[in-house]
Protein backbone atom coordinates (compact mmCIF):
# COMPACT_ATOMS: atom_id res chain seq x y z
CA UNK A 1 0.00 0.00 0.00
CA UNK A 2 1.45 3.63 -0.86
CA UNK A 3 1.35 5.68 1.46
CA UNK A 4 2.66 9.50 2.42
CA UNK A 5 3.89 10.22 5.46
CA UNK A 6 4.23 13.98 6.78
CA UNK A 7 6.54 15.05 9.54
CA UNK A 8 6.20 18.39 11.18
CA UNK A 9 6.57 18.18 14.78
CA UNK A 10 9.30 20.92 15.21
CA UNK A 11 12.39 21.89 12.96
CA UNK A 12 11.95 19.58 9.67
CA UNK A 13 9.09 19.49 7.29
CA UNK A 14 9.38 16.20 5.95
CA UNK A 15 7.35 13.24 3.25
CA UNK A 16 8.16 10.34 3.10
CA UNK A 17 6.62 7.62 0.77
CA UNK A 18 6.39 4.16 1.90
CA UNK A 19 4.97 1.37 -0.12
CA UNK A 20 4.79 -2.28 1.51
CA UNK A 21 7.04 -1.36 4.39
CA UNK A 22 10.10 -0.03 1.53
CA UNK A 23 10.99 3.46 1.35
CA UNK A 24 10.27 4.68 -2.14
CA UNK A 25 11.58 8.83 -0.99
CA UNK A 26 12.43 10.55 1.83
CA UNK A 27 12.68 14.34 1.11
CA UNK A 28 12.47 17.35 3.59
CA UNK A 29 13.61 20.88 4.18
CA UNK A 30 14.66 22.02 7.17
CA UNK A 31 13.67 25.27 9.27
CA UNK A 32 17.25 27.16 10.18
CA UNK A 33 17.94 27.54 13.80
CA UNK A 34 20.01 30.09 14.86
CA UNK A 35 21.03 31.42 18.32
CA UNK A 36 17.39 31.92 19.04
CA UNK A 37 16.24 27.93 18.52
CA UNK A 38 12.92 27.86 17.12
CA UNK A 39 10.00 30.31 16.95
CA UNK A 40 6.78 28.17 16.66
CA UNK A 41 4.99 30.78 14.88
CA UNK A 42 8.17 31.71 12.20
CA UNK A 43 8.95 27.40 11.81
CA UNK A 44 4.95 27.25 10.89
CA UNK A 45 5.30 29.99 8.61
CA UNK A 46 8.02 28.23 7.13
CA UNK A 47 6.59 24.56 6.31
CA UNK A 48 3.88 26.35 5.09
CA UNK A 49 5.45 27.78 2.89
CA UNK A 50 7.12 24.97 1.77
CA UNK A 51 4.73 21.50 2.14
CA UNK A 52 3.64 21.91 -1.14
CA UNK A 53 7.13 22.31 -2.91
CA UNK A 54 8.70 18.84 -0.80
CA UNK A 55 5.37 17.19 -0.97
CA UNK A 56 5.94 17.17 -4.58
CA UNK A 57 9.72 16.23 -4.32
CA UNK A 58 9.03 13.09 -2.44
CA UNK A 59 6.57 11.95 -5.32
CA UNK A 60 8.90 12.91 -8.10
CA UNK A 61 11.64 11.33 -6.12
CA UNK A 62 9.23 8.07 -6.00
CA UNK A 63 8.21 8.11 -9.42
CA UNK A 64 4.83 8.30 -8.64
CA UNK A 65 2.05 10.87 -9.62
CA UNK A 66 0.08 11.96 -6.51
CA UNK A 67 -2.91 9.62 -7.34
CA UNK A 68 -0.99 6.82 -7.15
CA UNK A 69 -1.07 7.73 -2.90
CA UNK A 70 -3.43 5.02 -1.31
CA UNK A 71 -3.39 6.78 2.37
CA UNK A 72 -1.84 9.10 4.54
CA UNK A 73 -0.03 9.83 7.56
CA UNK A 74 0.75 12.81 9.59
CA UNK A 75 2.72 13.15 12.99
CA UNK A 76 -0.16 13.74 15.09
CA UNK A 77 2.47 14.61 18.55
CA UNK A 78 4.03 15.34 20.68
CA UNK A 79 5.59 18.48 19.22
CA UNK A 80 4.87 22.56 18.39
CA UNK A 81 1.69 23.11 18.21
CA UNK A 82 1.43 25.37 15.47
CA UNK A 83 4.50 23.24 13.83
CA UNK A 84 2.16 20.24 13.85
CA UNK A 85 -0.94 22.16 12.67
CA UNK A 86 0.69 22.42 9.27
CA UNK A 87 1.40 18.82 8.92
CA UNK A 88 -1.81 17.96 9.96
CA UNK A 89 -3.72 20.52 7.48
CA UNK A 90 -1.46 19.16 4.52
CA UNK A 91 -3.00 15.57 5.21
CA UNK A 92 -6.16 16.40 5.75
CA UNK A 93 -6.22 18.24 2.54
CA UNK A 94 -4.76 15.53 0.61
CA UNK A 95 -6.75 13.13 2.27
CA UNK A 96 -9.83 14.73 1.43
CA UNK A 97 -9.29 15.30 -1.79
CA UNK A 98 -8.09 11.64 -2.63
CA UNK A 99 -10.71 10.16 -0.88
CA UNK A 100 -8.24 8.07 1.19
CA UNK A 101 -7.59 6.99 4.60
CA UNK A 102 -5.69 9.02 7.05
CA UNK A 103 -4.10 7.45 10.30
CA UNK A 104 -2.76 10.50 13.08
CA UNK A 105 1.02 8.88 13.91
CA UNK A 106 2.68 9.07 17.35
CA UNK A 107 6.25 10.91 16.59
CA UNK A 108 8.08 8.85 18.96
CA UNK A 109 6.80 5.40 18.21
CA UNK A 110 7.44 6.05 14.85
CA UNK A 111 11.32 7.01 15.69
CA UNK A 112 11.63 3.41 17.23
CA UNK A 113 9.31 1.55 14.48
CA UNK A 114 11.44 2.94 11.66
CA UNK A 115 14.90 2.29 13.83
CA UNK A 116 13.52 -1.24 14.43
CA UNK A 117 11.97 -2.59 11.63
CA UNK A 118 14.64 -1.16 9.21
CA UNK A 119 17.96 -2.64 11.60
CA UNK A 120 16.23 -6.06 11.71
CA UNK A 121 15.33 -6.01 15.53
CA UNK A 122 12.37 -8.06 16.75
CA UNK A 123 11.57 -7.33 20.84
CA UNK A 124 14.20 -4.75 21.82
CA UNK A 125 14.77 -2.50 25.05
CA UNK A 126 14.29 0.09 23.44
CA UNK A 127 16.97 3.70 24.40
CA UNK A 128 14.73 6.72 22.84
CA UNK A 129 16.64 9.87 22.70
CA UNK A 130 15.51 12.80 20.69
CA UNK A 131 15.05 16.91 21.69
CA UNK A 132 12.32 16.74 23.45
CA UNK A 133 12.29 13.18 24.87
CA UNK A 134 14.69 10.82 26.51
CA UNK A 135 13.47 7.02 27.21
CA UNK A 136 14.16 3.47 27.90
CA UNK A 137 11.03 1.37 26.93
CA UNK A 138 9.84 -2.00 26.19
CA UNK A 139 7.03 -3.13 24.36
CA UNK A 140 4.17 -4.50 26.35
CA UNK A 141 0.63 -5.75 25.34
CA UNK A 142 -1.71 -4.46 28.26
CA UNK A 143 -4.06 -2.81 27.87
CA UNK A 144 -2.93 -2.61 23.90
CA UNK A 145 -0.01 -2.72 22.77
CA UNK A 146 2.61 0.17 23.19
CA UNK A 147 6.35 0.84 24.13
CA UNK A 148 5.95 1.09 28.14
CA UNK A 149 8.17 3.77 29.60
CA UNK A 150 10.85 2.05 32.04
CA UNK A 151 12.60 5.11 32.49
CA UNK A 152 13.42 8.69 31.49
CA UNK A 153 14.38 12.14 31.92
CA UNK A 154 13.05 14.46 34.96
CA UNK A 155 13.20 17.36 33.08
CA UNK A 156 14.54 18.33 29.58
CA UNK A 157 15.28 15.87 26.57
CA UNK A 158 19.53 15.19 26.15
CA UNK A 159 19.22 16.31 22.94
CA UNK A 160 17.27 19.93 24.17
CA UNK A 161 20.23 19.59 26.45
CA UNK A 162 23.08 19.57 23.64
CA UNK A 163 21.56 22.12 21.32
CA UNK A 164 20.46 24.79 23.92
CA UNK A 165 24.33 23.91 25.34
CA UNK A 166 25.52 24.79 21.64
CA UNK A 167 23.34 27.70 21.04
CA UNK A 168 25.09 29.26 24.65
CA UNK A 169 28.15 28.66 23.04
CA UNK A 170 27.71 30.23 19.89
CA UNK A 171 28.11 27.24 17.48
CA UNK A 172 26.36 27.65 14.51
CA UNK A 173 24.08 25.20 13.43
CA UNK A 174 23.28 24.46 16.95
CA UNK A 175 23.61 20.45 16.62
CA UNK A 176 24.20 18.35 19.00
CA UNK A 177 27.42 17.49 16.10
CA UNK A 178 28.59 20.56 17.04
CA UNK A 179 29.20 19.88 20.38
CA UNK A 180 30.60 16.20 18.99
CA UNK A 181 33.26 18.15 17.26
CA UNK A 182 33.94 20.43 19.58
CA UNK A 183 34.29 17.40 22.00
CA UNK A 184 36.97 15.80 20.20
CA UNK A 185 39.71 17.71 21.56
CA UNK A 186 38.61 17.76 25.34
CA UNK A 187 39.77 16.57 28.40
CA UNK A 188 37.55 15.89 31.43
CA UNK A 189 36.89 17.78 33.90
CA UNK A 190 34.15 17.41 36.93
CA UNK A 191 30.27 17.41 35.82
CA UNK A 192 26.95 16.74 37.71
CA UNK A 193 26.18 13.18 37.20
CA UNK A 194 22.61 12.27 38.26
CA UNK A 195 20.66 8.69 37.76
CA UNK A 196 17.97 7.81 39.75
CA UNK A 197 17.23 3.99 39.13
CA UNK A 198 16.43 4.14 35.61
CA UNK A 199 15.37 7.91 35.61
CA UNK A 200 18.02 10.18 34.58
CA UNK A 201 18.02 14.45 34.48
CA UNK A 202 20.29 16.88 32.88
CA UNK A 203 19.54 20.34 33.85
CA UNK A 204 21.90 20.25 36.41
CA UNK A 205 24.57 19.14 34.19
CA UNK A 206 23.40 22.20 31.38
CA UNK A 207 23.44 24.38 33.88
CA UNK A 208 26.69 23.52 34.89
CA UNK A 209 28.28 23.82 31.79
CA UNK A 210 26.70 27.18 30.91
CA UNK A 211 28.68 28.86 34.09
CA UNK A 212 31.66 27.20 33.42
CA UNK A 213 31.69 28.42 29.75
CA UNK A 214 34.71 31.62 29.63
CA UNK A 215 36.15 29.64 33.08
CA UNK A 216 37.18 26.77 31.31
CA UNK A 217 37.86 25.41 27.61
CA UNK A 218 34.67 25.03 25.42
CA UNK A 219 36.31 21.44 24.11
CA UNK A 220 36.82 20.24 27.64
CA UNK A 221 32.75 21.25 28.70
CA UNK A 222 31.36 19.63 26.08
CA UNK A 223 34.07 16.66 26.24
CA UNK A 224 32.89 16.59 29.44
CA UNK A 225 29.48 16.85 29.05
CA UNK A 226 28.84 14.50 26.54
CA UNK A 227 30.71 11.60 28.53
CA UNK A 228 28.73 12.60 31.50
CA UNK A 229 25.19 12.65 29.43
CA UNK A 230 25.99 9.72 27.53
CA UNK A 231 27.05 7.21 30.35
CA UNK A 232 23.94 8.54 32.38
CA UNK A 233 21.94 6.92 29.89
CA UNK A 234 23.87 4.13 29.61
CA UNK A 235 24.02 3.41 33.06
CA UNK A 236 20.21 3.79 33.22
CA UNK A 237 20.13 1.48 30.27
CA UNK A 238 21.77 -1.36 31.35
CA UNK A 239 20.25 -1.64 34.75
CA UNK A 240 17.02 -1.95 32.73
CA UNK A 241 18.65 -4.59 30.24
CA UNK A 242 19.10 -6.96 33.33
CA UNK A 243 15.67 -5.89 34.88
CA UNK A 244 13.82 -7.21 31.54
CA UNK A 245 16.04 -9.70 30.52
CA UNK A 246 16.21 -8.26 27.09
CA UNK A 247 18.71 -9.65 24.08
CA UNK A 248 18.30 -6.76 22.30
CA UNK A 249 18.86 -3.57 22.37
CA UNK A 250 17.41 -0.49 20.00
CA UNK A 251 18.88 3.28 19.82
CA UNK A 252 16.86 5.51 17.71
CA UNK A 253 15.83 9.37 17.41
CA UNK A 254 17.83 12.46 16.66
CA UNK A 255 20.65 11.90 19.07
CA UNK A 256 20.91 8.03 17.71
CA UNK A 257 22.95 9.60 15.14
CA UNK A 258 25.94 10.20 18.06
CA UNK A 259 29.09 8.60 17.06
CA UNK A 260 30.28 8.54 20.75
CA UNK A 261 26.73 7.21 22.06
CA UNK A 262 26.76 4.16 19.89
CA UNK A 263 30.30 3.54 20.51
CA UNK A 264 29.50 3.38 24.14
CA UNK A 265 26.37 0.93 23.62
CA UNK A 266 28.22 -0.98 21.56
CA UNK A 267 30.73 -2.10 24.29
CA UNK A 268 27.55 -2.68 26.94
CA UNK A 269 26.02 -5.25 24.42
CA UNK A 270 29.28 -6.62 23.48
CA UNK A 271 30.04 -7.59 27.26
CA UNK A 272 26.43 -8.74 27.89
CA UNK A 273 25.97 -10.15 24.49
CA UNK A 274 23.35 -8.43 23.53
CA UNK A 275 22.42 -7.24 19.50
CA UNK A 276 22.50 -3.80 18.81
CA UNK A 277 20.17 -2.19 16.02
CA UNK A 278 20.04 1.43 15.12
CA UNK A 279 19.58 3.08 11.58
CA UNK A 280 21.34 5.19 8.97
CA UNK A 281 21.60 8.94 10.15
CA UNK A 282 18.95 9.84 7.94
CA UNK A 283 16.04 8.13 9.57
CA UNK A 284 17.30 9.07 12.78
CA UNK A 285 16.63 12.52 12.04
CA UNK A 286 12.94 13.74 11.99
CA UNK A 287 11.99 12.86 8.46
CA UNK A 288 8.29 11.64 6.95
CA UNK A 289 9.48 8.13 6.00
CA UNK A 290 9.07 7.08 9.58
CA UNK A 291 5.61 8.75 9.97
CA UNK A 292 4.76 7.27 6.77
CA UNK A 293 6.32 3.43 7.81
CA UNK A 294 4.05 3.41 10.77
CA UNK A 295 0.75 5.20 8.82
CA UNK A 296 1.08 1.83 6.47
CA UNK A 297 0.66 -0.39 9.03
CA UNK A 298 -2.06 1.91 11.29
CA UNK A 299 -4.46 1.65 8.27
CA UNK A 300 -3.59 -1.91 7.51
CA UNK A 301 -4.68 -2.79 10.78
CA UNK A 302 -7.47 -0.55 11.50
CA UNK A 303 -6.35 2.01 13.06
CA UNK A 304 -7.14 5.33 10.66
CA UNK A 305 -9.68 8.31 11.63
CA UNK A 306 -11.90 10.01 9.69
CA UNK A 307 -11.02 13.82 8.34
CA UNK A 308 -13.21 15.71 11.33
CA UNK A 309 -11.77 13.61 14.21
CA UNK A 310 -8.24 14.15 13.09
CA UNK A 311 -6.52 16.56 15.64
CA UNK A 312 -2.69 17.29 17.24
CA UNK A 313 -1.64 16.69 20.89
CA UNK A 314 1.59 18.55 21.80
CA UNK A 315 2.03 16.31 24.53
CA UNK A 316 1.28 13.05 23.02
CA UNK A 317 2.81 11.07 25.24
CA UNK A 318 4.73 7.40 23.86
CA UNK A 319 2.81 5.02 25.88
CA UNK A 320 -0.31 6.63 24.82
CA UNK A 321 -0.12 5.42 21.45
CA UNK A 322 -1.02 2.16 20.32
CA UNK A 323 2.04 0.29 18.01
CA UNK A 324 0.26 -1.76 14.97
CA UNK A 325 3.06 -4.63 13.80
FE1 LIG B 1 12.16 13.57 16.49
Amino acid sequence: MIVLGIESSAHTFGVGIVDKGKVLSNEKIMYPINTSGIIPAKAAEFHSGNAAKVIKNALSSAGISIDDVEGVAYTAGPGIGPCLQVGQLSAKAIAQELGIKIAQVNHCVAHIEIARILSGIDDPLVLYVSGGNSQILELANKPFPHYSVLGETFDIGIGNMLDSFARALGLNPAWGSSIERTAEKGSYIKMPYTVKGMDFSFTGLLTNCIKLIGKESKENICFSMQENAYAMLCEATERALFLTGKKELLISGGVAQSNRLKEMLKCISMDHGIKMGYVQNEFNADNGAMIAMVGERMIQNGKYSSISDCKIDQKYRTDKAEVCR
